[in-house]
C-alpha cells in the first residue's frame, strides 16, 4: 500500500486513497478523491483538517453529494465526508447539529416536536452542513432563516462562530461554502401543531413529487432561476426536455433537471449544460447560472 501522504499519516484509520467520488454523489458520476476523509468525532475532522491546512492541501467538504457535479478526473487533495458526524442535541426551539445529519431527517424530527420553521425544506436531499454552506431551500423555505450560528474552521484551521447575520445568505449561496461546517445551531418556533406541520410536510412532497424526478439519479437543479425568471420554463422553451449527450438526459417532467440515465460521465453533464446556456442565451439574452457546484475547478 502506498504510504499516506504526509500531513495524513496519523489518520489512516479514517483516510482511503482515490476512493471514487460517484459512489457519494446523487448523479453518481466523479473520479476519485486523491484522499477521502471520513471522521469519526468532531476531533478527529479538527484534527485532520488542520494537518492538511498546515500543509497546504486543498480541502473540500462532502455530504449527502446532492448538488454536486465531480469531473471525471477527480479531486486533488483531501474530501472530508461528514457521513459519521450525525450528532443532533435538541434544548427548547434550538438544536445544535452535526454536519452530517439528514435534512430530511431533521424536518420530520421538527416537527414531531411541534417546532416550526423546517417544514418548508421537505424534499430537499442531503445533509445540513451542505444544506447550509449553499442556503438550501425552494419555494417554501431556506435554511438560512432559522439558523442562530454557524461553527466553522476555517484554512487556517481556526475555529470561528458566524452569527446569522455574518453568514452572508442569499438565495442558493452563502460566504461559508469554502470552510468546513463543524456543527450549525437553529432557531425554531416553538408551540406548533404537529398534526398540521405533518400535513404541510405531506403536501409539500407531494407538490414536489408531481413536478420533479426525485426517484432518478440527479443532482436537484442544475441551473439557478434568473430573476423573476424560471430556470426550468427557459430550458423547456428551448426544447431541451428529453435531450441527451451521452449517458446524460434532461428529465422530461421538468427541464432544470439533468439525469444519469446510462452511466453519464461529468464531461457529458458538462457538455449539455453548456448547450443548454448557449441555446438559452441565444433565445432570451439570458446567461443561466449553474446552481449545483462543481469539483474541482468550478465552472468557471
Ligand atoms: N416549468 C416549465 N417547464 C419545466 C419546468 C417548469 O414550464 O420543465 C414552469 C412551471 O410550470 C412553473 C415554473 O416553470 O410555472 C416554475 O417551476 P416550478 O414550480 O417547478 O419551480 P422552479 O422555480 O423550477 C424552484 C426551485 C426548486 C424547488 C422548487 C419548489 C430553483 C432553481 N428551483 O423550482 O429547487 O424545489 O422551486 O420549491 O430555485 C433546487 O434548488 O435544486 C431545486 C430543485
Amino acid at each position: 500500500m502506498t504510504a499516506l501522504a504526509e500531513p495524513l499519516a496519523p489518520f489512516a484509520e479514517i483516510v482511503r486513497r482515490g476512493e471514487p467520488l460517484a459512489r457519494h454523489t446523487t448523479l453518481r458520476i466523479g473520479g476519485p478523491a486523491e484522499y477521502f476523509v471520513v471522521p469519526r468525532s468532531r476531533e478527529q475532522l479538527v484534527a485532520a483538517w488542520r494537518a492538511c491546512r498546515a500543509e497546504g492541501m486543498p480541502v473540500r467538504m462532502l455530504g449527502g453529494g446532492s448538488n454536486l457535479l465531480v469531473d471525471d478526473d477527480g479531486v486533488p487533495g483531501a474530501v472530508f465526508h461528514t457521513a459519521l458526524l450525525k450528532g443532533a442535541v435538541w434544548d427548547g426551539a434550538r438544536v445544535r447539529v452535526e454536519p452530517g445529519f439528514g435534512l430530511e431527517r431533521l424536518c420530520r424530527e421538527a416537527a414531531e416536536r411541534g417546532l416550526a420553521g423546517m417544514e418548508g425544506l421537505v424534499g430537499i436531499p442531503g445533509t445540513l452542513g451542505g444544506a447550509i454552506s449553499g442556503n438550501a431551500g425552494g419555494r417554501h423555505a431556506e435554511i438560512g432563516s432559522v439558523v442562530e450560528e454557524v461553527e466553522v474552521l476555517d484554512l487556517d484551521g481556526g475555529e470561528r462562530r458566524f452569527p446569522r447575520a455574518d453568514c452572508g445568505f442569499e438565495y442558493r449561496r452563502t460566504k461559508l461554502a469554502p470552510f468546513c461546517i463543524a456543527a450549525i445551531v437553529l432557531r425554531l418556533r416553538p408551540g406548533a401543531d404537529p398534526a398540521a406541520l405533518k400535513e404541510t410536510i405531506r403536501r409539500i412532497h407531494e407538490e414536489k413529487a408531481s413536478t420533479q424526478p426525485l426517484a432518478a439519479h440527479s443532482a436537484g437543479c442544475l441551473f439557478k432561476n434568473p430573476p423573476g425568471q424560471s430556470a426550468g420554463r427557459l430550458i423547456d422553451e428551448a426544447g431541451f426536455k428529453m435531450q441527451r449527450v451521452g449517458g446524460a438526459m434532461i428529465s422530461d417532467r421538468h427541464a432544470n433537471f439533468v439525469l444519469n440515465v446510462k452511466q453519464a460521465t461529468g464531461a457529458d453533464v458538462s457538455a449539455l449544460a453548456r448547450q443548454i446556456q448557449n441555446k438559452v442565451q441565444r433565445r432570451t439574452g439570458i446567461l443561466l447560472e449553474p446552481e449545483i457546484r462543481r469539483w474541482p475547478g468550478g465552472w468557471a
